[in-house]
């Protein structure tokens, strides 16, 4: 079915995926059944990005301080991961999907780096859209990284110290795990919290936020759909007067 085309489409839409838990205690389920039905609402937010003209969609799919939930639910999580992208990625290959995992990859078992890195670059010529998992992820990591990294540079080319000093937020943006990668316009986040967990904090300066009650794995293309219709009747000022 083709979709209506829209105005004021959002460049890169941002999801913080959250309520699977509480999607599958309600259903008298394990939490893990709640995650395996949140992939499906992953597979139907790809389609409608690409279906509504978004060039960039990403999810927030386990962040720093979810390393500190039980092991077995780690564990359940990081076999989806590997289990998704496998079963996932010719699709998205053949619809023109450019696949990347922003985060902390140090923590990562190095069987699903491998799977990753191999996604990563089957993909990398892509151009429909930049589909981006953020996994490991905290926006504290982040901008703590881009920091250290910045300092070894200064340390490493001495020459180069006032160069850096007088770099402004642009020159600093390219030592973000980010770079390159446009801020998110919109925010979603599922399941009636209202906050944003550690997750872009830098990036998130100027997004616009939509806070929903819909848990993760309820939400999918007509969710998506209006959330797209929301950010549309949204007034981005950047702290001008219009
Ligand atoms: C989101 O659902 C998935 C991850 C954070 C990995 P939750 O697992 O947080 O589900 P709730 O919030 O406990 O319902
Ligand atoms: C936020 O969900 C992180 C992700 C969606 C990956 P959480 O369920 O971990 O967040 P809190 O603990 O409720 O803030
Ligand atoms: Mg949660």
């Amino acid at each position: 079915m083709a979709a209506e085309p829209m105005n004021n489409v959002p460049v890169h839409v941002s999801m913080i995926m959250d309520g699977n838990g509480r999607w599958a205690r309600e259903r008298g389920k394990e939490r893990v059944y709640g995650h395996f039905e949140g992939v499906e609402s992953v597979r139907a937010c790809v389609e409608a990005a690409v279906e509504n003209g978004v060039k960039y969609l990403s999810i927030y799919a386990f962040s720093e301080e979810n390393w500190n939930r039980p092991q077995e639910e780690v564990d359940a999580l990081m076999a989806l991961m590997v289990k998704a992208m496998e079963a996932e990625m010719d699709k998205l290959h053949s619809n023109g999907v450019r696949f990347m995992v922003i985060g902390n990859r140090a923590r990562l078992a190095p069987e699903l780096n491998e799977v990753i890195d191999a996604c990563m670059a089957r993909t990398a010529a892509n151009t429909a859209l930049t589909f981006i998992i953020f996994l490991s992820y905290s926006g504290k990591w982040d901008i703590l990284q881009a920091a250290k990294k910045m300092a070894l540079e200064i340390a490493d080319h001495p020459e180069r110290r006032e160069e850096m000093m007088s770099m402004g937020v642009e020159g600093f943006e390219r030592y973000l795990a980010t770079a390159g990668i446009p801020d998110p316009d919109l925010i979603v986040r599922t399941s009636g919290e209202n906050r944003l967990s550690n997750y872009l904090l830098w990036q998130g300066a100027y997004s616009e936020f939509l806070f929903t009650d819909t848990l993760w794995p309820d939400f999918r293309k007509p969710e998506f759909k209006a959330a797209l219709e929301t950010y549309a009747k949204r007034d981005r000022r950047y702290g001008k007067v219009k």
